[in-house]
C-alpha cells in the first residue's frame, strides 16, 4: 500500500522493492511527509481534529512550532529551546526520546514478536508485572491499561465486582480522567456538563472525614476514590488526607 501525500490512498500493493508481505513502505516516508506538509499542522488540527486547540494556542501565544524534543526540552527551528513544565500530564516523567525507552521500542519492532495474538502469553507483560509487583509487596496482581482513565474504569469495576455495592464516593476537586465512569468520580463539575447521567456517586468534600463516615453508613459504597494531591486546583497534599480516611473505610467494612 503506498500512502500519496496529495491525501489518496493507492492499495495496489505494487511498491517497487517489497519485503515485507509485499511492502517495505518504499512510499511511505515520514519524514519527507514532515517535511513537506509539517507547516500545514495548525490548519490541519482545525479541520480534523479540535479547532479549539489551535485557537487556544494562537489566542495565548504558544502556537509555536517544536521541531524535535529532548528530555525535558523542546526546540523549534531558530535553535531556541523550551522546557517543557508540564511533560504530557506526566507521560514522560523520563524526558522524550530517553535512550533506554528507545532502545526497547527498537528492540520490540526488530525482534518482530508474536504480539497480541491472544490466544498464548507473552513473557514481557509477565516480566513488567513481576517487577511492579517487587515494588508494591502489598499488591499480587497487574491490569495493564492504556491510559490513566482505563485504569480508574477498571478500579470502579473491581470494586463494584468485589463488594456487590454500586456507589463510589469522590472529593472535591478530583481529576480522574474523562470516559463515562471516571468522568462520574470527577470533581470540577463543569467537566460533566451535557455527558449526564453519570454513574451513582456521591462528592464528599476533601479531608472531610464526618462526611465520609456519613456516606460509608449508609451500606451502599463499593469505593472512595481519593488522590493524595488533588487534580484540579493546585491543591496541596495534605499529611492527614490517606490515613484516616483508609481507616475509615476499613472501619466501615467490618461493621
Ligand atoms: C489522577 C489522575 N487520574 C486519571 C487521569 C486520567 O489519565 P489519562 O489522561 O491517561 O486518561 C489523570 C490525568 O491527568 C489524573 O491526573
Amino acid at each position: 500500500m503506498t500512502i500519496d501525500t496529495s491525501g489518496s490512498t493507492d492499495t495496489s500493493g505494487s511498491d517497487s522493492g517489497s519485503t515485507h508481505g509485499g511492502t517495505t513502505g518504499a512510499g511511505f516516508d515520514l519524514e519527507a511527509l514532515l517535511a513537506e506538509r509539517g507547516a500545514e499542522r495548525y490548519r490541519l488540527h482545525s479541520q480534523y481534529l479540535n479547532h479549539q486547540l489551535p485557537r487556544m494556542l494562537h489566542t495565548i501565544g504558544f502556537d509555536k512550532v517544536y521541531e524535535r524534543a529532548q528530555g525535558a526540552y523542546f526546540y523549534d527551528a531558530e535553535g531556541n529551546d523550551y522546557l517543557d513544565m508540564l511533560a504530557g500530564f506526566g507521560i514522560f516523567a523520563l524526558g522524550r526520546h530517553h535512550p533506554v525507552v528507545r532502545q526497547a521500542l527498537h528492540q520490540v519492532m526488530d525482534l518482530e514478536l508474536a504480539d497480541l495474538t491472544r490466544f498464548d502469553c507473552q513473557p514481557l507483560p509477565g516480566l513488567l508485572a513481576e517487577k511492579l509487583l517487587s515494588y508494591t509487596p502489598h499488591l499480587d496482581r497487574v491490569f495493564f491499561g492504556n491510559s490513566g482513565t482505563e485504569a480508574v474504569e477498571t478500579a470502579l469495576k473491581f470494586a463494584r465486582y468485589a463488594t456487590g455495592k454500586g456507589r463510589v464516593l469522590y472529593c472535591g476537586h478530583a481529576f480522574h480522567g474523562l470516559t463515562t465512569g471516571s468522568l462520574s468520580v470527577n470533581g470540577e463539575g463543569g467537566f460533566k456538563e451535557g455527558f449526564g447521567p453519570m454513574l451513582p456517586d456521591t462528592a464528599v468534600p476533601l479531608g472531610d472525614l464526618d462526611a465520609l463516615a456519613r456516606e460509608l453508613k449508609r451500606g451502599d459504597v463499593a469505593a472512595l476514590i481519593v488522590e493524595p494531591i488533588q487534580g484540579k486546583g493546585c491543591w496541596p497534599p495534605r499529611p492527614a488526607i490517606c490515613g484516616p480516611p483508609r481507616s475509615c473505610c476499613t472501619s466501615t467494612r467490618r461493621c
